[in-house]
């Protein structure tokens, strides 16, 4: 996409600020064709992926962003091999381990990653619990669907002995009900969709597709949205500032 020479030449931190960049979602996907171009088991791609998420969440703090979410495991992913499934919760497990050299990061596992065992329930818990009220959030998706968050979030309404519901009562009863929605979602690994992951949150989110696969995305890349993000023009279904009334329906 063309991006104006204005946007094409600010530091991106500055980007950020003007653009109103708060929260940006990733869809880490294309760690198992990273690794089977490497002729190395799945598993190999989940580790470099793994790391990098750690890369480019400290990027994304750097340049001014509040929050991050990340989707690491959905409710899907249970039916890989287990092979596969466990090597991807000794990953979440370390990660836990390693996340205590972030000083000013709020962890926030977002989905039922309790459903997924004692240890990994109880360690989520504690990630959380020791770092509450810290100034960034992230947001870990894992055993996370977007559709189950809704139906949740509606039965708990119900609990609360509601009959009618409006759509400020669901995003109040969101995991993510702390975080502003997100502002852009990006999808590495060339797929096109959007796979169960923040259906609600997503209803205005600016979504931006790259062919690079997870374990390959860099920083650089990050730049990249983040300049292509600023050049759209959000109307939330509003008009353009710049656009004459009645010139055209926003979405
Ligand atoms: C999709 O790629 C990626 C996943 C299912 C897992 C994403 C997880 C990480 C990047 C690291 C996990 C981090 C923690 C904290 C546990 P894919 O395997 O579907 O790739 P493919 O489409 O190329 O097969």
């Amino acid at each position: 996409m063309a991006i104006n020479r204005e946007i094409g030449n600010l530091p991106v931190t500055e980007l950020v600020k003007q653009s109103g960049l708060r929260h940006i979602a990733f869809i880490m996907d294309g760690n198992g064709r990273w690794a089977k171009k490497r002729i190395l088991p799945r598993e190999a791609g989940h580790k470099v992926g793994a790391d990098n998420f750690k890369t480019i969440v400290r990027y994304c703090k750097k340049i001014g962003i509040e929050c991050c979410t990340v989707y690491a495991f959905s409710t899907e992913n249970i039916k890989r091999p287990q092979r596969e499934v466990e090597a991807l919760f000794r990953l979440l497990i370390s990660f836990i381990e390693e996340a205590g050299e972030e000083r000013d990061i709020e962890f926030r596992f977002i989905g039922e990653p309790g459903q997924l065992g004692e240890t990994i329930g109880r360690r989520t818990r504690e990630l959380e619990d020791e770092t509450r009220g810290r100034p960034y959030r992230l947001n870990i998706a894992f055993n996370y669907g977007g559709r189950a968050e809704i139906v949740r979030a509606v039965n708990r309404l119900i609990a609360e002995g509601k009959t009618a519901v409006t759509e400020e009562d669901i995003s109040a009863n969101l995991y993510t009900n702390e975080c502003p929605e997100p502002d852009l979602i990006v999808r590495t690994g060339a797929e096109m969709r959007i796979s169960n992951f923040l259906l609600w949150q997503a209803a205005y989110a600016e979504l931006y597709f790259t062919d690079r696969l997870w374990p390959d995305y860099t920083t650089a890349d990050v730049d990249e949205a983040v300049r292509v993000f600023a050049s759209r023009s959000r109307r939330f279904g509003g008009l353009d500032k710049n656009e004459p009334q009645g010139a055209g329906e926003g979405k």
